[in-house]
């Protein structure tokens, strides 16, 4: 089976169990946890940074790192594809009470005329007050795109100009990293908060990390045990995270031309479906025109190959460290020829 559903379904390696086997442990609820410190150190620095905490998802991360920048009542303002606002079941709203309103955008990419149109920093009584804006690099349901830096740029000074927050959803910063060599610093310093995940494309079974302010950071960590997330010997996970970011980021680029092969052998047979050109880092999306993108991916799954129907027409497929180039060849032309049929 060429399992594409997602770059979540990687196996941790041996050597990254081996790592998680050796790891010293304390209890993290305790700030006891070398490992875990020692990752949260790393990572915070990486990014430029004061403090980091570890967390159990990116989904964790990222409310509390939008919680830090938005008060109940507040809002959050992202694009209408945004996985905070269409993949983490409503969290943002049930647990922390924050209002979310979206912008339109084209595969992902961000337009700073967009937000400009769309906050409301200081909302008065008639109107619900923009607090933050969140934004997505790589953008996963956009197809892996890289948000231009420019446009990055360009809402930093927005949002910093209005005194209000921004936060990355990181989870795939690594790949944007990789395809553009923008330093992770030079990302870093444009966000309030930003949360970086180690189970998407790096290969570690669990595991994301929140960075900001050691201020923000030690409200964070109140936040976190609240939700239930506070752990105890949790270097072991840590461990596999540390392992990931030595020996997994930089080989993300043979997970990109991997799917540049797959969108290739796709639009070899339809190519009204994917145009290869557009193909940034490591996620494809498929555009299946009238044939509805279920019925493709089940019969894609009797044949050998899983790929995720994530929208009535829209199919789409992950490269990660478990599939090679020739996989991912292989599945490309039989998504292309079902497609065809
Ligand atoms: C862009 C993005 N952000 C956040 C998440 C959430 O991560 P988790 O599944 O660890 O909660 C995902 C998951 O795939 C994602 O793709």
């Amino acid at each position: 089976m060429i399992d594409l559903r997602s770059d979540t379904v990687t196996q941790p390696t041996q050597q990254m169990r081996e790592a998680m086997l050796v790891a010293p442990v304390g209890d993290d609820v305790y700030a006891e946890d070398p490992t875990v410190i020692e990752l949260e150190q790393r990572v915070a620095r990486l990014l430029g940074h004061e403090a980091g905490l570890f967390c159990v998802s990116g989904s964790m991360c990222n409310m509390l790192g939008v919680r830090l920048l938005v008060e109940p009542g507040q809002e959050v303002v992202c694009d209408v594809q945004a996985h905070i606002a269409r993949a983490e079941m409503g969290g943002h709203a049930a647990a922390h009470g924050l209002t979310m309103r979206t912008f339109p955008s084209t595969r992902g990419k961000l337009d700073s005329a967009e937000v400009t149109k769309i906050i409301s920093p200081s909302g008065g009584p008639y109107l619900v007050s923009t607090a933050a804006v969140a934004v997505e690099n790589t953008h996963n349901f956009g197809g892996g795109t890289i948000q231009p830096f420019d446009e990055l740029t360009a809402v930093a000074e927005l949002c910093r100009e209005h005194g209000i927050g921004f936060h990355l959803d990181g989870a795939r910063l690594w790949s944007a990293h990789v395809a553009t060599g923008v330093p992770f610093e030079v990302y870093g310093r444009l966000f309030d908060t930003i949360s970086v995940c180690f189970s998407k494309g790096l290969g570690a079974p669990v595991g994301s990390v929140l960075v900001s302010t050691a201020e923000n950071i030690a409200r964070a960590r109140v936040l976190r045990k609240r939700l239930g997330g506070g752990w105890r010997q949790a270097g072991v996970l840590a461990a596999a995270c540390l392992y990931a970011l030595d020996h997994h980021v930089q080989r993300l680029a043979d997970d990109h031309a991997a799917a540049r092969t797959f969108a290739e052998a796709v639009a070899g047979c339809v190519p009204a479906a994917v145009n290869p050109d557009t193909i940034e880092t490591n996620v494809v999306v498929i555009d299946t025109g009238t044939t509805p993108a279920a019925p493709v991916a089940a019969a894609a799954a009797e044949r050998g190959v899983r790929v995720s129907a994530l929208g009535p027409f829209m199919i789409r497929a992950v490269t990660h460290l478990d599939v090679t180039a020739d996989d991912c060849e292989w599945a490309g032309q039989l998504v292309g020829k079902l497609l065809a049929e």
